[in-house]
């Protein structure tokens, strides 16, 4: 078993990745809408992680034997002012998940939550990686080259 406060977060947090995951598939959608589709693909299968992150945290409720009901998901837009803005989205919301998981490290030391805490450090470990891909999208585009010439590089990212 695990603690009630840390099974109460990681129902929280499905809902969270979830959430991610439609955020991201409304930035593949901005890129495609513009015949974008290497930056489109990026999103897409950024979308298709944070829907395995929910999954990865459903599967460890489950063999805690945690009852409880996926969250409402609250949609997601799909036009964004400038690429750079839709990158800049992505960035502030997966630091948004680092300190979601923070808070949920706290909860599960707080509580001797051993199992839960141990559980925690991939996705700690993972939010570095998130980030730092947010990171070089942003150089990329800092780079001068336009959206279509950027696209070739988008391989070498994340
Ligand atoms: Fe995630
Ligand atoms: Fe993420």
């Amino acid at each position: 078993m695990i603690s009630e406060p840390v099974a109460k977060l990681l129902v929280a947090q499905v809902g969270h990745e979830l959430g991610a995951h439609q955020a991201y598939m409304g930035m593949a959608l901005y890129f495609e809408r513009q015949s974008l589709k290497g930056w489109s693909k990026f999103f897409h299968d950024q979308a298709v992680e944070e829907a395995e992150h929910a999954e990865k945290i459903i599967s460890f409720l489950i063999d805690n034997e945690v009852d409880f009901g996926l969250p409402p998901v609250g949609g997601a837009t799909t036009t964004y002012p400038s690429a750079r803005a839709a990158v800049e989205a992505a960035l502030a919301s997966e630091e948004r998940v680092t300190g979601q998981f923070n808070a949920l490290a706290d909860a599960a030391r707080e509580a001797g939550d051993h199992r839960g805490f141990s559980f925690l450090q991939w996705f700690i470990d993972e939010q570095v990686e998130e980030e730092r891909t947010m990171h070089g999208l942003l150089d990329l585009l800092d780079s001068g080259l336009n959206l279509y010439q950027a696209q070739a590089h988008l391989g070498e990212i994340g």
